[in-house]
């Protein structure tokens, strides 16, 4: 979202809230004093936002971009929680956590990248002056919650097969487009990456997208998966309740 002076600035981060599901329902005068007070920041593919543990003092807004949201470990192998899009919020709960507890995650740009970044001081106001954005920010949590209990379950029932073939099915809805071949996935996705979201090793990903591009289940160029056959991919893992 490029804006060059405070005031387009303001215009382009209020069309964005408008987007944001959690803040579409809010006051028109919310939204726009939540605008006045973001500032646009753009960071390049593979720039870190923040570490896992650092102390926090603003949360952010994608405006363009993905960021990955993903606890690192000592062995090399990150555990990823989410990957963020246009109109997805991060970096709320060190601000409203009591004490200091730092960052719960490790936030990185996977692609170029643009970010609204709301200071503390900030955050703190719109929630004291907004009982609606106490609401949102509730939302945003329940839902996140109820995502990370889903994979729970997965990583306690499914083998690798289920829950690769469930976390791609979960990225296809949120992020995918329909082409002509399939459903494209919408992300840029290393054999890595999807290992490191699933917890499973790099080499078991790659034996079982192999099967499935040999099934017609599935079609990959640099980077890009296309599901080809959604029922086939569904018929992976056993229905869950
Ligand atoms: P914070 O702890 O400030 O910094 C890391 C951020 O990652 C965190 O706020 C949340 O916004 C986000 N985050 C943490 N855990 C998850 C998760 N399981 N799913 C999605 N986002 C998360």
């Amino acid at each position: 979202m490029p804006a060059s002076n405070p005031a387009e600035l303001a215009d382009s981060a209020e069309e964005l809230l408008q987007q944001v599901p959690f803040f579409r329902s809010a006051s028109a005068r919310m939204r726009a004093d939540l605008a006045s007070r973001l500032r646009s920041r753009h960071y390049r593919a593979g720039a870190d936002v923040f570490h896992h543990g650092q102390p926090g003092t603003a949360m952010y807004i994608v405006a363009d971009g993905a960021v990955r949201i993903y606890l690192p470990s000592e062995t090399g192998r990150d555990v990823v929680l989410a990957v963020l899009r246009h109109g997805d919020m991060f970096g709320e709960m060190a601000l409203l956590e009591r004490g200091q507890p730092g960052r719960s995650a490790s936030a990185r740009a996977i692609e170029d990248t643009e970010l609204l970044r709301l200071e503390r001081q900030d955050f703190d106001a719109v929630l004291v002056d907004h009982p609606e954005a106490q609401r949102a920010i509730i939302d945003i949590l329940v839902e996140r919650l109820r995502k990370t209990n889903e994979s729970m379950q997965d990583a306690y029932l499914l083998e690798v097969p289920g829950r690769l073939a469930r976390r791609m099915l979960l990225i296809a809805e949120e992020h995918g487009r329909d082409t002509e071949l399939g459903r494209e996935l919408g992300l840029r996705l290393s054999q890595q990456d999807l290992a490191d979201m699933i917890g499973a090793s790099r080499v078991a990903v790659n034996k079982q997208l192999q099967v499935w591009r040999k099934d017609g289940i599935i079609a990959v160029s640099r980077q890009r998966f296309t599901i080809l056959d959604l029922d086939a991919l569904k018929h992976q893992y056993p229905l869950l309740p």
